[in-house]
């Protein structure tokens, strides 16, 4: 078996920042997609191991494989790089930089499971990505490939959902839906479609090359690869990694420049994620599959470091807040209950709760989770029964004795 380094991975090549690599530029380094792979790439990547990197973990192989098994209809492949969360930046770094991969394994889909259309939904605000995706799409000519376009998606947190995203390529409204048919039967107009993440495509793009036994002599836990990760925060060098999974919390913090005395806690996968105390943490492999087994979240890879010094309470609430404001209101539960939770978290962090409000957040925490059309609430409450359960003492202090203990400071003084 041929091995590969493990740096020749995503983020290898020019170093990030500078310019999007050029298409020359992209060919030379990886030569172009094996034509003869391209018949066998399903069955690669299920061996593989590789795991959807929008969130929610699912084997893209076995993705690939229902749409390509379906029964008709001439499939859209839509390469998903909204990246709405406010802690995450691998997609637009990886589009920004490497728009040729991501390109590359849209492509691939499309031919793995027969579609006759991509559409590369990108985040509006994330300017650079645009630019390299539009420039990338230009110097490709009127090579042989399925039509591709790029749709900009509007800001906000739920676009980049995947039922969200076939709405507003096909009606501009970004807003989930949950009328059947699903839309692996009936999505961008009206034609099966397969939404995955830009980060998932541009590593089908290299297994397609280097093959599932390259791609697997990567990952030092259970989760085969490598991945990337935003690392927020604590550290002097925030920003993107690609780092090899199964890596520790603790280790991608003394890469970063973090070292364990500086934070005192860890968001886990981000504002859908989960909090964690920094020493519980410190050594646990960032492995998508072990972390979920272990009640975490891996997510969309964000390592979000909490600063000694910085009110946990007021964090979460912040989040909190965000993601009240992020609904698409269109359930109530959702519209309501992110509300409520959000305005009462923000009470707590500025010493001014009511009475019940503890109470409240926690008996609302519970009811709220599967009752919106999507999962945004799921999300936002999962973060926050993970803060009353780290911060539950840092809670009880702000709600009774008006106080905060990490900032030392009395909270009803105005
Ligand atoms: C509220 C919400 C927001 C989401 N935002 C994104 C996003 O910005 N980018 C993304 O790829 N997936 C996002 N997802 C996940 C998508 O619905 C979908 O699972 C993903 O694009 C599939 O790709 P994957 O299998 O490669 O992960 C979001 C999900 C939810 C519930
Ligand atoms: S659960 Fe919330 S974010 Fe999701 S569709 Fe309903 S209102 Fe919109």
């Amino acid at each position: 078996m041929r091995t590969y380094p493990i740096t020749q991975r995503l983020l290898a090549g020019t170093p990030m920042g500078g310019a999007a690599e050029r298409l020359g530029a992209h060919v030379a380094r990886l030569g172009p997609l094996p034509g003869d792979r391209r018949r066998d790439i399903i069955p690669s990547l299920e061996a593989s191991g590789l795991l959807g990197r929008g969130g929610a973990g699912f084997p893209v192989g076995r993705k690939w494989r229902a749409m390509a098994e379906r029964r008709h209809g001439d499939a859209v492949i839509v390469a998903n790089g909204a990246e709405g969360e406010p802690a995450s930046f691998k997609d637009r770094v990886l589009m920004a930089n490497r728009p040729h991969l991501v390109i590359d394994g849209a492509i691939l889909a499309a031919e793995a499971v027969g579609a006759g259309e991509i559409v590369l939904y990108v985040g509006g605000e994330h300017e650079a990505a645009v630019a390299a995706m539009s420039r990338a799409l230009m110097e490709r000519g009127d090579e042989r490939r399925p039509p591709l376009r790029i749709v900009t998606a509007p800001v906000g947190y739920v676009a980049g959902e995947a039922t969200a995203a076939v709405h507003y390529i096909n009606a501009g409204d970004a807003r989930p839906t949950t009328t059947p048919p699903r839309m692996s039967e009936r999505g961008v107009d009206g034609r099966p479609t397969l939404v995955q993440n830009v980060e998932s495509l541009a590593y089908a793009a290299l297994i397609a090359r280097f093959g599932e036994d390259w791609y697997r002599t990567a990952g030092r836990s259970e989760t085969p690869g490598t991945g990337l990760i935003t690392v927020t925060g604590a550290a002097e060098q925030q920003g993107v990694r690609e780092i090899e999974l199964g890596t520790t919390v603790g280790e991608v913090a003394a890469a970063s420049g973090a070292g364990s005395h500086a934070v005192q806690a860890v968001v886990l996968g981000g504002y859908f994620g989960t909090w964690a105390r920094a020493e519980d943490v410190w050594d646990l492999p960032l492995d998508p599959a072990g972390m979920r087994a272990g009640g975490l979240a891996f997510g969309c890879g964000i390592v979000g470091l909490l600063p000694e010094g910085r009110c946990g309470v007021t964090a979460t609430a912040e989040i909190m807040g965000f993601m009240a404001d992020e609904s698409a209101g269109q359930c109530g539960p959702c519209v309501y209950g992110l509300r409520a939770l959000g305005d009462a978290t923000a009470r707590v962090a500025r010493g001014r709760a009511e009475a019940d409000d503890l109470d409240r957040i926690e008996r609302w925490t519970a009811q709220l989770p599967g009752r919106g059309a999507c999962h945004h609430p799921d999300g936002a409450v999962q973060l926050l029964a993970s803060a009353l359960d780290v911060f539950g003492d840092e809670f009880n202090r702000h709600a009774r004795m008006r106080r905060c203990s990490v900032t030392r400071s009395r909270l009803d003084v105005a």
